[in-house]
């Protein structure tokens, strides 16, 4: 019996013995309920945490100590049209994941949900002891709770793909994923990638493209994700045991720099936002990259979720930290810590609970 099924069985006997009426029967819920269609409710008791006291929230994410003083955006939580998130319980949290390790692989979207979810962690053992770690330099970052023996990972990947340092340059290989191996036997992987596919210039990390083995020099870039993903697709399928490993997609984030997809043509970035979009259909539609995931996450035979991010934070025009972070720039493209991320994580662990 796997790891997840226990868990599964254990909240319904959970739920039993409580019998509170409070209980949450997650199972249940999940099959009438797709919790990713709903709405924003302004809520008093958001946010999850206090976020001045979270140990270490990157200069990037960190709003409040950077001036932000409009606070709205801390408070709304997210309620699905057809059941109830469980509130976030980030002790219980750490009992059911004893001796696992969780591991966010991507950009620096996965780094947003990372740091997230330690916060959340954190402030629900706020004495315990934390071990830091860089693992192999730059790419693998860990965060134990010691504790609970529970470790919270981030391995830094653009593309999840490789790019290799080869005589004609750096060139990026959509069918080769060599840190595979370093995955595999994770317990939970979240992995994430897009912000970087349409990089251009002195920014974009690689000069040419393998394909199938052929090297060019650029190609379409929705095409050349979505054979990506499917390089990604096919190893999950062919090495991952997934009664073991549990695997998520994390979906693709919405950025906010083109006002007319909201409704205030003109606007080109979200420092003046406030609030969240007024309305349940955002007008502009989602992005062409969400159909590309759909499509080929359909094509795995294991189970893989979705975890379907897109639509319900393309409303938070607001939560992004524009200029309150320590450089100064303007981002429209990363999340305020505390923030939506934190819902982000609260539909995580609802998912993790029901398959
Ligand atoms: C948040 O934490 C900081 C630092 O620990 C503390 O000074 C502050 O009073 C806390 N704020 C709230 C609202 O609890
Ligand atoms: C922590 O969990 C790992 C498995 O991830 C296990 O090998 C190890 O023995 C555990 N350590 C303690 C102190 O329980
Ligand atoms: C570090 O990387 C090497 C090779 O890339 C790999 O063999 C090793 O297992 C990695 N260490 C960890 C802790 O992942
Ligand atoms: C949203 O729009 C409705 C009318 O369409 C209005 O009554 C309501 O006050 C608006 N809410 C916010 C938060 O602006």
């Amino acid at each position: 019996m796997g790891f997840f099924k226990a868990i599964a069985t254990f909240v319904v006997i959970f739920s039993w013995l409580s019998a509170d009426g409070n209980s949450f029967d997650l199972r249940k819920e999940e099959t009438k309920c797709n919790m990713y269609q709903g709405k924003w409710v302004y809520d008093e008791s958001f946010p999850l945490y206090n976020s001045s006291a979270c140990p270490s929230i990157r200069k990037e994410f960190d709003c409040l100590k950077y001036g932000r003083l409009d606070l709205f955006y801390l408070k709304y939580r997210w309620q699905p049209s057809n059941c109830q998130l469980p509130r976030f319980d980030g002790l219980s949290f750490l009992k059911r994941f004893n001796g696992k390790k969780i591991m966010f692989i991507g950009d620096s979207l996965s780094l947003n949900i990372w740091q997230s979810l330690i916060c959340m962690l954190h402030a629900a053992v706020p004495n315990s002891n934390i071990i830091r770690q860089k693992l192999n330099t730059t790419t693998i970052s860990s965060v134990e709770f010691q504790d609970y023996n529970v470790s919270v990972m981030l391995f830094h990947s653009l593309y999840l793909v490789d790019v290799d340092e080869e005589k004609i340059g750096r060139v990026l290989n959509l069918n080769s994923m060599r840190n595979a191996n370093l995955w595999k036997n994770v317990d939970v992987l979240v992995f994430n990638t897009w912000l970087w596919w349409y990089r251009r210039g002195p920014k974009q990390p690689w000069d040419y493209i393998k394909v199938e083995g052929k090297i060019v020099k650029d190609m379409d870039r929705m095409t050349a994700f979505k054979a990506a993903l499917t390089t990604w697709a096919k190893w999950v399928d062919s090495d991952v045991e997934t009664d073991k490993t549990k695997v998520i997609f994390q979906g693709i984030s919405p950025s906010h720099y083109h006002g007319s997809d909201w409704g205030e043509p003109g606007v080109t970035n979200c420092l003046k936002e406030t609030k969240p979009f007024n309305g349940t259909v955002y007008p502009v539609g989602l992005p062409e990259a969400v159909y590309v995931v759909k499509d080929v996450l359909s094509g795995i035979k294991k189970p893989v979720h979705l975890l379907d991010i897109t639509a319900l934070s393309q409303l938070r025009k607001e939560a992004h930290p524009s200029s309150y972070n320590a450089f100064r720039g303007m981002d429209c493209t990363h999340w305020c810590v505390a923030g939506l991320a934190d819902t982000w994580n609260e539909l995580l662990y609802a998912a993790l609970l029901s398959f």
